[in-house]
């Protein structure tokens, strides 16, 4: 069994172990799964290149670890349960043996449409149980899963297709999301038509009664090609380092890019994490509420709960249908005792008033999560009182797409909680300050850049098909460290508080998004000369997108053109990366070297023009007062 760390000292214990002897203390961790041949040597690292490998020489399977080895002890409990979008609509259970069959049956099926081991297969695909149950069927075959948020626009769905080269996409008919009602595979048929001449099959899923466009050379149905298969389907043996997964996300520039996790020591670091932040004990029922297209699906819905035999909730709707109620309703259904969710979805259901959650009993709850952005304070204290009744710790667990798992978190009951505090590093990761030069900041009460500068299992190891890009945006700041593109402030107790990100990333609703990407594709817009996208505090979204626009030709309708430049960024990227506020002007302040002076513009959108500091040094110093006058 996964160490579980279960009061301060032994915390303390642990942590001293991982830093004297991180080989021993994973090694120790390591033990606790099923591998089809036992690792040579624990870790090589060179940060420079970077190049990392963990239990270097082993053999394993993660799908073995996530099912077959709990066959015996917990085959007829309930490994997934599905909560669908309509409540009125039955919810399905898996029990570790059924999901075990499905997960062979859709392995057998991919094999059969000529998938392997190294195959890229995309979903692009709800939150249905089908969706895990893929996921998994590819690790069980050793094909690499790229998850794409189905949120996402067919452009950005083929930009992803195209840069991993899928042989597959697997998908839905429909989606069916509160009241909307989405034709997913219509906008697969778009992306190919994009040109994915990559893909050589797409596998759909049937999930609503309308009908959809055909290709017979391209398409097959989910039912006819899994539920005829063998519930058998021997899993495959992977080196630790064989690619797992490739999860796409934004940075401050270019086009997203592929974060590459492998097997071993992915499988190790979420388990090892899920049990000791949540305390997760057997018979307990978590629920983490985000989309298996983020990297929180991956790591705290399929791999980390399964891999630790635990049961997991899926749910394919959203907080605010059919009422803002819906969260706690379903706590209340399903007598959850862990709930994992995010910032933005506090701060909405706080909007909606306390008795939207005082009506529910919410008893079962021992342990609330926080992921994905700061959590302010009132959203804090909220959440402890109104949901948690004072009575269940609050996790706020910092990581990140790359990290793979949770880095900075209360081990729930265990570590001293301190609001809007991500608290102390995991076992094992050894987090530290810098300032601007890369000298580490040493002793308590600093702020600095957060970095990481030992590795850890689950850490990336690469972005797909361009290793130079990883060295250069983790490894290449601060030499021997990974740098996270955080700010972060720590205590007169060694606590953690994250700040935000100190590059052009913002995070919307949860959602990171490169301000770069958002320009490029409101430069589409044929009246667009050019752009510039900067984050602004938001009530309900952490941050919100705030555009300045400079345009060919004066605009007649402003809202129409709003109108326009957001339908391009939903075009282009998708509606999550649609800017709240679009600010038409005739330029933008920019630096001598024509840098746009981004301090500047984060100002002004903020509503705080009081102190803009030297202005002088501009090309163009005159447009700041153009743009203080026409901030919206
Ligand atoms: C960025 C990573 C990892 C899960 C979801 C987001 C911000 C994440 C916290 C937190 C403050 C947080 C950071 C980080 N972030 N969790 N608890 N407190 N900030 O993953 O899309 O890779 O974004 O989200 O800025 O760098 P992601």
């Amino acid at each position: 069994m996964t160490l579980q760390i279960k009061t301060i000292e032994e915390y303390n214990t642990a942590y001293q172990k991982s830093v004297e002897n991180p080989e021993g203390f994973w090694a120790e961790q390591a033990e606790t799964f099923t591998w089809q041949k036992k690792w040579d040597k624990v870790l090589e690292w060179d940060f420079k290149k970077p190049d990392v490998k963990w239990f270097v020489g082993g053999t394993l399977n993660i799908t073995e670890n996530c099912l077959d080895r709990h066959l015996t002890t917990r085959g007829d409990q309930v490994a997934i349960i599905w909560e669908p979008n309509e409540p009125s609509q039955d919810f399905k259970t898996y029990t570790y043996k059924e999901l075990h069959a499905e997960v062979c049956k859709c392995a057998n099926a991919l094999k059969a449409q000529g998938i392997g081991k190294g195959d890229r297969v995309c979903f692009y695909m709800p939150m249905v149980a089908e969706l895990a149950i893929g996921v998994l069927a590819c690790a069980r075959i050793g094909a690499i899963h790229s998850v794409v948020f189905a949120g996402f626009s067919a452009q950005a769905l083929a930009d992803r297709v195209k840069d991993a080269q899928a042989k597959m996409i697997i998908c839905s008919d429909f989606n069916s999301r509160g009241k909307k009602h989405i034709p997913v595979k219509q906008v697969v048929d778009e992306a190919i038509a994009m040109g994915c001449d990559s893909v050589e099959k797409v596998l759909v899923y049937k999930n609503g009664r309308n009908e959809v466009t055909w290709n017979d050379n391209l398409d097959i149905w989910w039912h006819d090609t899994v539920d005829s298969q063998s519930a058998d389907c021997p899993a495959e043996p992977m080196d630790s380092e064989d690619i797992l997964f490739i999860l796409y996300t934004s940075g401050s520039t270019g086009k997203p890019k592929g974060v590459v996790h492998t097997c071993g020591g992915y499988m190790v670091y979420t388990c090892f994490s899920f049990k000791n932040v949540f305390q997760y004990d057997d018979g307990d029922i978590y629920w983490c509420t985000a989309d298996i297209g983020w990297i929180t699906g991956h790591s705290y819905i399929v791999y980390g709960p399964l891999l630790a035999g635990a049961t997991t909730m899926m749910f394919e709707g959203v907080p605010t249908y059919p009422n803002s109620g819906r969260f706690w309703d379903i706590c209340d259904k399903h007598k959850v005792n862990q709930f994992y969710t995010a910032p933005t979805a506090i701060r909405a259901l706080m909007a909606k008033g306390d008795e939207w959650v005082s009506r529910y009993q919410l008893d079962s709850i021992k342990v609330l999560g926080s992921v994905g952005e700061p959590i302010n304070i009132e959203a804090w204290n909220w959440y402890n009182k109104v949901v948690g009744k004072e009575k269940a710790p609050i996790v706020d667990t910092w990581w990140q797409t790359e990290t793979g798992g949770i880095m900075i978190s209360p081990l729930a009951n265990i570590t001293p909680l301190k609001p809007c505090y991500a608290t102390l590093p995991l076992p094992g990761i050894q987090a530290c300050l810098v300032d601007t030069e890369g000298n580490e900041i040493e002793g308590n009460n600093v702020e600095g850049l957060l970095c990481i500068k030992f590795p850890w299992p689950s850490m990336i190891r690469t972005t797909y098909g361009d290793h130079e890009r990883c060295r250069q945006v983790y490894f290449s700041a601060f030499e021997n460290k990974y740098f996270t593109g955080d700010g972060a402030r720590r205590d007169e107790n060694g606590m953690y508080r994250i700040i935000g990100r100190v590059d052009d990333v913002i995070n919307v609703s949860g959602h990171r998004m490169g301000t770069a990407e958002v320009e490029n594709a409101i430069n589409e817009h044929s009246n667009v000369v050019e752009s510039a996208v900067v984050g602004y505090p938001h009530d309900i979204k952490g941050q919100g997108i705030y555009a300045y626009v400079i345009t060919n030709y004066p605009v007649a309708d402003q809202d129409a053109f709003r109108k326009e430049i957001k339908d391009t960024v939903s075009r282009e990227i998708g509606p999550i990366a649609k800017p709240d506020k679009i600010q038409i002007v005739s330029g933008l302040p920019k630096t001598r070297s024509g840098k746009i002076m981004r301090r500047i513009l984060r100002k002004i959108a903020s509503g705080d023009t009081s102190n803009l500091g030297d202005i002088s040094t501009l090309l163009n110093p005159d447009i700041v007062q153009e743009v203080k006058d026409g901030a919206i």
